[in-house]
């Protein structure tokens, strides 16, 4: 029989929660324990409201809780009493002193590792699940084992998994990436972690490299993910220009198999929490490493997701006679992509933040990030926030559609325009809407990478 492994996870958040959760369902012989210093979240854990929307995370965290996987506040105790540490916690981008709005904040990182240090009493496995930038594991080892007896080895373990398909991401994942040393010990602690996945991940799915190799991959994937997203959107802009089609151009362009289908909708902007961050991460290690043409290249995927939320703005403003001031303006969707209840670094900030600035009365819907929006815009007045699309929609002069939410795409658009001050307009952040039966019904249309239909 297997030994049974004794595993904690500190931070109890988005990557935190699911993963543990994963691992103690495929694994009944681990005995895992989540902890965070943050009660609200640890005792919403242990209640029926879990702190993370994800589906199919219910069921799994009801079927293994308390039997093989437990939450709890008490850090030093997990630290005391496990073998294999899995470090979840946030890394935010610095926002003060060498590095400002561009290097990971590593400071919760770094307290961690000396907690660690200061209680732990045998040896230890350390896992890194955050996203850090290279070389971060190196710089932890040496917090750690500096005039220590006990030895602490240090994995690189970054988590792939997407808001809103987490579960089964961690169930079926493209890959699981292992990063180690290529010493003796590191060899050990890496095959002790392949042997957890491979309780439920095929062999050929589990990725060993030396620990550099993994910190970048991760960064680099999710700079490629994102460099699709400006190509496509770039493209957007030469369409519109041009009188091409972005959907048939990303059609024939995807169809090419080496380049693939995927990740090629164009769209107001990518958003969310990890492409801007991880970019950003990248572009520092860049500079840090005197590569400047490196840094300008990634850099550059950030500026064209910028210029492309501000060019549909602008578009919004300069279609409308530029003026908007006094004029309502709905917005459907504030969360970053579909299915989430995020707007952390959503398009529709910029979109409802340039809007206020030139004075306009805005109405916000969405059927899951209203309350998170309200908190990140600060409740301003002249913006109402409205979840059913219809009430938001009445009396004003312009529809902007921002999350692809499958709800936006299958609405009545005749009774909205029948509700709406003349002339109508609607501006399709996401291609969702049937544009020309939109036309038929008296809207002026505009869509991202496809020309414009007005009356
Ligand atoms: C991303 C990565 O996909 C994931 O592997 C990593 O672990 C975390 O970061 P996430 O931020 O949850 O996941 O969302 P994702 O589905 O990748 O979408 C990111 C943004 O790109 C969204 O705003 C989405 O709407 C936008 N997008 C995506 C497009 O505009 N067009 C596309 O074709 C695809």
């Amino acid at each position: 029989m297997a030994l049974q492994k004794k595993i904690a996870c500190i931070g109890a958040g988005y990557v935190g929660g699911p993963t543990m959760a994963v691992i103690a369902k495929k694994c009944p012989d681990c005995l895992i324990t989540i902890v965070d210093i943050n009660q609200e979240r640890i005792k919403s854990w242990n209640s029926e409201t879990l702190p993370v929307y994800e589906p199919g995370l219910n069921e799994i965290v009801k079927e293994v809780r308390g039997k093989n996987l437990f939450f709890s506040t008490e850090v030093e105790k997990a630290v005391l009493e496990n073998d294999i540490l899995f470090i979840a916690v946030n890394t935010p981008t610095k926002d003060y002193g060498v590095g400002k709005n561009m290097a990971a904040d590593l400071q919760y990182w770094e307290i961690i590792a000396r907690q660690i240090r200061k209680v732990a009493q045998s040896d230890k496995i350390i896992v890194e699940k955050s996203t850090l930038p290279v070389k971060t594991a190196e710089a932890m080892e040496t917090i750690l084992n500096t005039g220590s007896t006990i030895h602490f080895e240090v994995l690189s373990n970054p988590e792939f998994l997407a808001e809103g398909s987490a579960i089964r991401d961690l169930l079926e994942p493209d890959r699981v990436l292992i990063g180690s040393r290529e010493t003796a010990s590191g060899q050990k602690a890496r095959n002790e972690l392949v042997e957890i996945y491979r309780a439920w991940v095929p062999e050929d799915k589990i990725i060993t490299t030396n620990t550099f190799s993994s910190e970048l991959s991760k960064l680099v994937s999710n700079a490629f993910l994102a460099q699709r997203v400006s190509s496509i959107n770039a493209i957007s802009a030469v369409c519109e220009a041009t009188g091409a089609d972005v959907h048939e151009v990303a059609k024939a362009v995807g169809a090419d198999s080496r380049i693939g289908n995927k990740f090629l909708n164009a769209s107001v902007g990518f958003g969310g929490s990890c492409f801007r961050k991880d970019i950003y991460n990248l572009v520092y290690i860049c500079r840090m490493y005197h590569l400047p043409e490196i840094a300008t290249y990634f850099e550059n995927i950030i500026n064209l997701n910028n210029y492309q939320q501000q060019r549909f703005v602008d578009n919004v403003i300069k279609s409308m006679f530029n003026t908007v001031a006094g004029r309502k303006i709905c917005i459907f969707g504030c969360a970053f992509k579909a299915n989430t209840n995020d707007v952390r670094d959503s398009p529709a900030l910029t979109v409802a933040r340039t809007l206020m600035s030139e004075k306009a009365n805005l109405v916000i819907s969405d059927p899951k990030a209203l309350e998170n929006m309200k908190s990140e815009l600060g409740d301003p007045k002249n913006v109402q926030f409205i979840e059913d699309p219809y009430q938001a929609a009445k009396d004003s002069h312009a529809i902007l559609i921002i999350t692809e939410w499958e709800l936006y795409g299958k609405l009545d658009y005749q009774t909205l325009y029948d509700s709406m001050i003349k002339p109508a307009y609607l501006f399709d952040g996401r291609n969702i809407i049937n544009r020309k039966s939109c036309y038929d019904i008296g809207f002026n249309v505009y869509s991202i990478g496809k020309e414009s239909l007005i009356h």
